[in-house]
């Protein structure tokens, strides 16, 4: 239920769940056979003797005996384990009003945890998938591993019996997906600003991944509904369930079953199955092409030459009369027509064919940075003195280019 082949049906808008299959993907995903590399990962951190989920039985009373302990940061407290009935009196009873929204998974409620005296989010795996059961390891596993700024918190998780729930801090402001896609009517829209740090942020967080992580990760599931929003738009990568370890050694790829979702997935991955950061890099540069856009990366609704983010997008690449008509409408034209050249330009990098010739996450990192660092025109005529001119250097970008 939870992903289809990259290759596979289309999916529409507010259906860009993984799962989408022409509606009976429940059963083709039941069919699905366990993929060799997650359980090669699983082998090899149990040889390490660093089961988390072991750990994380005994995490609580480490974290107790260390209670004074200052130097261990919030972010990287190990996962705990949770009782069902402790979740199930978080929630209400997973009452409707808590529901935070659904995925491939499941459900995911807001909550509140008594016994650590804080707001949750917590997922219910769907107890119809099969699939679902190896995504709840890989997730624990992965989370219990990895810890950065710009990936959810893991607070913990429940197996009991059947059950199974994962506990994430709660991200106050959803996901990206509900920020760039259809906005309600009145509502406004991200600045130019708010939409480069998020960027920045992201690509922060799959940098960690691919260059941080040892060995590195490959997320394999980038997309708008799984980059989380904390306060102040600080941007969060979460779902897990899919990444793998990436390449070591002499070798250049993973190979894998296709799995991602419809629009953000590498050509040659789609292809091969050939899986290699560079295909995260080419994710990422179609969800930077949402966020300039405001497109989706597949969208049935428009006419069949704009349905494909990518495909659409490519021609306007090359001609650069054509990139502010790019921009996403809903920011009024109001963004530095120069960054948003540049943005572009990274974007389009990111999204070649040949995987050798997209950037590392690296160089992404230190480009969407310095994007997201320039101050909008508007805030620079706010530290203005009264009585002083606005003066731009040459090549300042400016607001309200599009005006
Ligand atoms: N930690 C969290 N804090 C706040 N809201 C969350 C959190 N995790 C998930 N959500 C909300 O729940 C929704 C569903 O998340 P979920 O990851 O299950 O599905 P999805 O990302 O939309 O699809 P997929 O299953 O393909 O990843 C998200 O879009 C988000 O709005
Ligand atoms: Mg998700």
């Amino acid at each position: 239920m939870k992903w289809i082949p990259c290759s596979g049906v289309a999916v529409g808008p507010k259906t860009t769940k993984r799962n989408t299959n022409n509606g009976s993907s429940k059963k083709k995903k039941k069919k699905q056979q366990p993929q060799k590399g997650t359980m090669e990962m699983v082998v090899m951190i149990n040889d390490k003797k660093n089961l988390p989920l072991e750990r994380s039985r005994t995490s609580e009373r480490s974290r107790k005996d260390n209670k004074g302990d200052s130097k261990i940061s919030s972010n990287e407290i190990p996962a705990q384990t949770f009782a069902f009935r402790e979740l199930a009196i978080a929630t209400m009873n997973f009452k409707k009003e808590c529901l935070l929204g659904e995925g491939g998974f499941g459900r995911v409620y807001k909550g509140h945890l008594e016994s650590i005296n804080q707001v949750v989010a917590i997922k219910q795996l769907d107890r119809n998938g099969l699939q679902g059961n190896r995504e709840f390891l890989v997730e624990v596993l992965m989370l219990s591993l990895l810890h950065n700024r710009n990936l959810v918190n893991l607070i913990g998780y429940c197996a009991d019996g059947d059950q199974r729930l994962l506990v994430y801090e709660y991200m106050p402001l959803g996901s990206l997906d509900d920020h760039i896609h259809d906005i309600e009517p009145g509502k406004k829209g991200l600045d130019w600003n708010t939409r480069m740090r998020i960027a920045a942020g992201a690509a922060r967080g799959l940098e960690y991944l691919h260059d941080k992580a040892k060995p590195p990760v490959i997320y394999r599931d980038l997309k708008c509904s799984n980059i989380l929003l904390d306060r102040g738009y600080h941007p969060k990568l979460s779902d897990f369930g899919l990444a793998k370890l990436g390449p070591v050694g002499d070798n250049t790829h993973v190979s894998t079953r296709v799995m991602g979702t419809y629009g953000y997935c590498a050509p040659e991955y789609a292809m091969t199955g050939q899986l290699t950061l560079k295909s995260d890099v080419y994710s990422f540069g179609v969800v930077l092409l949402e966020i300039i856009t405001g497109r989706r990366a597949y969208d049935t609704c428009k006419s069949v030459g704009e349905q494909n983010l990518v495909a659409w997008a490519r021609p306007l690449f090359n001609d650069r009369r054509k990139f502010a008509q790019m921009a996403d409408p809903m920011m009024g034209g109001q963004f530095p027509p120069r960054a948003l050249y540049q943005a572009l330009a990274v974007a389009a990098m990111c999204v070649q064919e040949q995987p050798n010739m997209r950037p590392a996450m690296a160089d992404v990192v230190t480009a969407l940075s310095h994007l997201a660092s320039q101050k909008s025109a508007a805030e620079m005529q706010q530290q203005q003195q009264p009585g002083q001119s606005l003066r731009l250097a040459p090549g300042t970008p400016r607001a309200n280019a599009g005006s």
